[in-house]
């Protein structure tokens, strides 16, 4: 699937219960919170502590900040583990904390 991000979508975070409309500059960092999800952000979104990760069950959730990418490398991150606060929510992205 050809990765690309519109202005507004629909994702799912699992725990929450609905899909989440999602507008604008936000990351799935900011929607997790907006929507009350019990997700760490110590770092408050600038990609340095990894308490934010997410998994990705469906879809393309883009390429990695290169911030992310050597977050990922330190770590040994899965390929769809993520960082909340560095992805954009693209249609039909569904996503689920650790
Ligand atoms: S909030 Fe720290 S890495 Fe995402």
């Amino acid at each position: 699937m050809k990765w690309f991000q519109k202005s507004s979508a629909t994702i799912r975070i699992e725990p929450h219960p609905k899909p989440l409309k999602i507008g604008g500059k936000e990351t799935v960092l900011d929607v997790a919170l907006s929507n009350k999800l019990d997700i760490g952000h110590t770092c408050e979104g600038m990609g340095s502590c990894t308490t934010c990760r997410v998994f990705v069950l469906d879809g393309d959730a883009g390429p990695r900040t290169e911030i992310e990418q050597e977050r990922a490398d330190e770590r040994g991150f899965a390929d769809n583990e993520r960082l909340a606060c560095q992805i954009k929510p693209i249609e039909g992205l569904k996503l689920k904390l650790p």
